[in-house]
């Protein structure tokens, strides 16, 4: 059983705020905050090139536990400064071109969607995207006749998008992706820290995934997986003297693995909070965690939609705790704000967010709530009470 009281012990924002963007950036817990404090402080007063020398172990133990989380080698795991950058660099890396064809999924992240539409503008890459099933979920027998009727060079999509509660079946696309030996790019950025993963068996080539969300790390930094066998094939876009530790005068080297897409600089406080906010996520447990979210994301959903002028809009099979819904009465922003005020926080789904979906399902935005396992009933009351006074 997780220890609810604990998860808020060791979360100093639960006593200012009451928490429902955690699809955002969510609260950080106090060994987050004292990693990053603490290498910091250390950085001001010993240098930052010193501390790096002198905390060496400390950083490549960052990388260490992300192979862990993900059920990755050590050789298989890059960090990045977002998860953005993270998808890009493989992305780009890819090197697809004239009548190169990807696959997608309706919902996917404007980010993702924006680099789709510029390799079909600058390469003439083919974009086609996944059928929903009725539930809303990528229709996997769907993806499995468009693959088999023609060539595809890539299947990309989200495991969970920003604008809703669905979760892709990825486990299942990854099996569509070994049957036609098509290249597999899974979008984690809002399920890491918030459900269990393990790349083996999800059977994905290449994983973004972010620190700031479920994960409960700082902002600013992102990481990527890309399985040994596959790295290889892939050719960084941007060389630079880590990504490219050989360098002569007429030559370079490329970095094996993974390593082929770091960068020399980071924020390293930061990427020592990154450490602390998985090692806690895998101490407190995901598995227990993700029982816990499903089960508050539900109530929340349910307890909504019993309000009169409130509409939920998650769909999927499985959902997690994204919940997206609509008051009648009120622009999303406004609900925003007004929640603010009550020191709830919440976000909005604009038709920026994930332009596809929203544009096919005509929806001009959405407010998201959404939780993660130091949220409470309580705190869901409070919610619901203040959305029956707004809607
Ligand atoms: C599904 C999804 N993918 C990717 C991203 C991008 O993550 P980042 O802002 O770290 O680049 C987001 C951010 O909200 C997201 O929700």
């Amino acid at each position: 059983m997780i220890d609810v009281s604990r998860l808020r012990a060791d979360t100093p924002g639960v006593k200012k705020v009451t928490h429902f963007n955690n699809a955002g950036a969510a609260l950080m817990p106090n060994p987050v905050i004292d990693a990053v404090q603490d290498y910091f402080e250390h950085e001001a007063l010993y240098g930052g090139y010193e501390t790096h020398r002198k905390r060496g172990n400390q950083i490549e133990a960052v990388y260490q536990s992300l192979a862990e989380l993900i059920g990755a080698d050590r050789s298989e795991v890059a960090l990045s400064d977002n998860a953005t950058r993270a998808w890009d660099v493989m992305f780009y890396a890819l090197g697809l071109g004239e009548g190169d064809r990807i696959v997608t999924t309706s919902s996917e992240y404007v980010s993702n969607w924006a680099a789709y539409l510029q390799a079909r503008d600058q390469k003439g890459v083919v974009v086609d995207v996944v059928p929903d099933t009725t539930a809303g979920d990528l229709d996997v027998e769907a993806l499995e006749s468009m693959v088999n009727e023609r060539e595809t060079a890539l299947i990309t999509l989200n495991h969970m998008p920003t604008n809703g509660g669905l979760v892709n079946d990825a486990i299942a696309v990854g099996e569509v992706a070994a049957r036609h030996d098509v290249a597999y790019l899974l979008d984690a950025c809002q399920t890491i820290g918030q459900m269990p993963i393990d790349v083996r068996e999800i059977g994905c080539d290449m994983l973004t995934g972010t620190s700031r969300k479920y994960l409960r790390g700082p902002r600013g930094v992102g990481f990527l997986y890309v399985r040994d066998s596959f790295a290889d094939r892939l050719d960084p876009v941007f060389v630079e003297v880590e990504n490219a530790p050989i360098v002569l005068p007429d030559s370079y080297t490329l970095a094996r693995g993974a390593h082929r897409f770091e960068t020399w600089e980071k924020s390293y406080a930061n990427v020592a909070g990154f450490g602390a906010a998985i090692d806690y996520a895998m101490d407190v447990g995901i598995a227990e965690m993700w029982e816990r979210i499903q089960r508050l994301a539900s109530t929340m959903r349910q307890q909504l939609s019993m309000i009169e002028g409130v509409t939920v809009r998650d769909r999927g099979l499985t959902k997690g705790g994204i919940v997206t819904f609509e008051v009648d009465s009120r622009q999303t922003l406004e609900v925003r704000e007004l929640l603010a005020e009550r020191s709830i926080n919440v976000s909005v789904s604009t038709p920026f967010s994930a332009p596809y979906d929203m544009h096919a399902r005509s929806i001009e935005g959405l407010v998201r709530a959404s939780v993660h396992a130091y949220n409470t009933d309580n705190e869901i009351d409070d919610l619901i009470s203040a959305i029956q006074i707004l809607a």
